[in-house]
C-alpha cells in the first residue's frame, strides 16, 4: 500500500529524495542529449522501493525504467507508472501477452521463444516490444552468433505481434580497470549492431560503470543502477564519480542495563564483559537483513561510535555504550546523525565481505521505508500491513 503512514517499531530506513534527485540530475547531465537514461528499480529499487524511486527519477530525467522480472513491472504499471519499463529477465513465451497488454518491453534471444510466444498471443492485444539481448560475454542469457540475430529480425519482420524495439547486452567488467575484456565485448557488440537491416530506437549496453566510465558505452540509451542511489559503482576507475548516498537505517534504544565483569551477552554467551559496562539492546536483527556477520561492526549512538556485542538474534542486537545513553536514543545502522560522522553502505559491505549491491537489497521490507524531502517525512511504506 502506498502513501501508508503507520508503523509500530522503531527501526525503519530512510530514503532521501533530494539526494536521489540530484544523483539522477547530475548523472542526466552527464550524459549525451540523445542517451535515454534508464533507471533500475529491480530488486525494489536495490531495497530503496521501487515505485518512490521510480517516479523521483522519472521527474530528475529518466527516460523509463529497467526491471528484472514481470511481475515487478506490473506492480508499477498497477501504480500508475506510464513510461518505458523494460524486462531484463527472461519471461516465459506465454506471459508474452500480458507484457504486451501492458506496454511492457522484454528481452528475446531465441526464435523459438518468439514462435511460442506468438501462438500464445490473443491478437487484439498492441505490438510486443522486444529487446532482442545479446551475449557478448556475461554468459548468462543472450544469443551468440549473427545469424541468430538475423534470423530474429525477419521472423519480427515478417510476424504480427510484434515490434523490434531494441538491441542491448551486458558488459561483465565495465568497473574493473582493465579494459581488455570490456573492449572485446564492445566490438562484438557493435558487430552484432551493424549486421541489422534496422537499427532499433534504443541501443544500450551500460550499467553505471559504463555510463561513468566509458564514453564508448553509451550508443543512445543506458540502464544506471547502483550511481542513482550515491553507492560507489568503482573503486577501481579514478574517473567515478561519486553521488551522495540515499539510504540510511536507524533505530532506537529499547532497553539499557549495567553488566558486571564476567556477565555475557547473547546467543553462545559468545561476549563476556571484562568489565563494569553500559549494554544496550536495539530491536533489529538479523531477520530484518542486518546479519549476523556484523557482530563486532560499531553503530551510531547518540553521535558516538557504539560496538555491537554478542550473537546477533533474529530481532534485537546488543551494543556496548561509551556510558549510560537513554531508552529511546536514535541509533543509526547505516548513514549519519547529526554530529557528521557517517557509516556508508560500503563500510558494511566490507563487513559482510561483499558487496554494496547485497547491502541495501538485504535490508528487506521488514523494516518500513521513510521517504525525506527537505529533511521532512513526505511518505511512508510499510509493506508488513495495510493499517488499521
Ligand atoms: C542487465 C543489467 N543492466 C543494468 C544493470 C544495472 O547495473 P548497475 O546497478 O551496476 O548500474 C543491471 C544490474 O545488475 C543489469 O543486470
Amino acid at each position: 500500500m502506498i502513501g501508508q503512514t503507520q508503523y509500530f517499531r522503531d527501526t525503519w530506513a530512510e530514503i532521501d529524495l533530494d539526494a536521489l534527485y540530484q544523483n539522477v540530475k547530475t548523472i542526466r547531465d552527464g550524459l549525451p542529449q540523445e542517451t535515454n537514461l534508464f533507471a533500475a528499480v529491480k530488486a525494489n529499487a536495490y531495497g530503496h522501493g521501487d515505485f518512490q524511486i521510480a517516479k523521483e527519477a522519472l521527474k530528475a530525467g529518466a527516460h523509463g525504467l529497467v526491471v528484472a522480472l514481470l511481475d515487478e513491472a506490473l506492480a508499477l504499471r498497477q501504480k500508475g507508472i506510464k513510461a518505458p519499463i523494460l524486462v531484463l529477465g527472461l519471461i516465459r513465451p506465454t506471459d508474452a501477452v500480458i507484457a504486451a497488454r501492458h506496454h511492457i518491453s522484454v528481452p528475446v534471444f531465441q526464435v523459438q521463444w518468439l514462435k511460442e510466444a506468438s501462438q500464445a498471443m490473443e491478437g487484439g492485444e498492441p505490438p510486443l516490444k522486444i529487446h532482442v539481448k545479446c551475449d557478448t560475454g556475461m554468459g548468462r542469457i543472450g544469443l551468440k552468433h549473427e545469424e541468430e540475430l538475423k534470423e530474429i529480425e525477419q521472423f519480427i519482420q515478417n510476424t504480427a505481434g510484434f515490434e523490434f524495439e531494441g538491441i542491448f547486452t551486458h558488459f561483465s567488467t565495465a568497473d574493473q580497470a582493465s579494459e581488455e575484456y570490456y573492449q572485446k565485448q564492445l566490438a562484438v557488440f557493435k558487430k552484432f549492431v551493424s549486421v541489422l537491416e534496422t537499427v532499433p530506437k534504443y541501443v544500450h549496453a551500460a550499467n553505471s560503470a559504463g555510463a561513468l566510465c566509458h564514453d564508448d558505452s553509451l550508443f543512445n540509451a543506458v540502464r544506471v543502477g547502483i550511481a542513482l542511489y550515491g553507492l560507489c559503482t568503482s573503486q577501481e576507475r579514478p574517473t567515478f564519480n561519486k553521488g551522495k548516498q540515499i539510504f540510511s537505517l536507524h533505530t532506537r534504544i529499547v532497553h539499557v542495563k549495567k553488566i558486571q565483569p564476567g556477565e555475557c551477552i547473547g546467543y553462545g554467551a559468545a561476549y563476556q564483559a571484562e568489565k563494569e559496562e553500559w549494554i544496550a539492546t536495539i530491536p533489529v536483527g538479523y531477520a530484518d537483513g542486518w546479519l549476523r556477520k556484523l557482530e563486532g561492526q560499531s553503530v551510531i549512538a547518540d553521535g558516538q561510535r557504539a560496538d555491537i556485542v554478542g550473537r546477533i538474534c533474529m530481532d534485537q542486537t546488543m551494543v556496548r555504550l561509551p556510558h549510560f545513553i537513554p531508552i529511546g536514543t536514535k541509533v543509526t545502522l547505516i548513514g549519519g546523525q547529526e554530529t557528521g560522522d557517517f557509516i556508508t553502505v560500503e563500510e558494511i559491505a566490507e563487513k559482510l565481505e561483499t558487496i554494496n549491491y547485497e547491502v541495501t537489497c538485504t535490508i528487506n521490507f521488514r523494516v518500513p521505508r521513510i521517504y525525506k524531502r527537505g529533511g521532512q517525512q513526505v511518505e511512508v511504506e510499510n509493506k508488513l500491513f495495510l493499517g488499521l
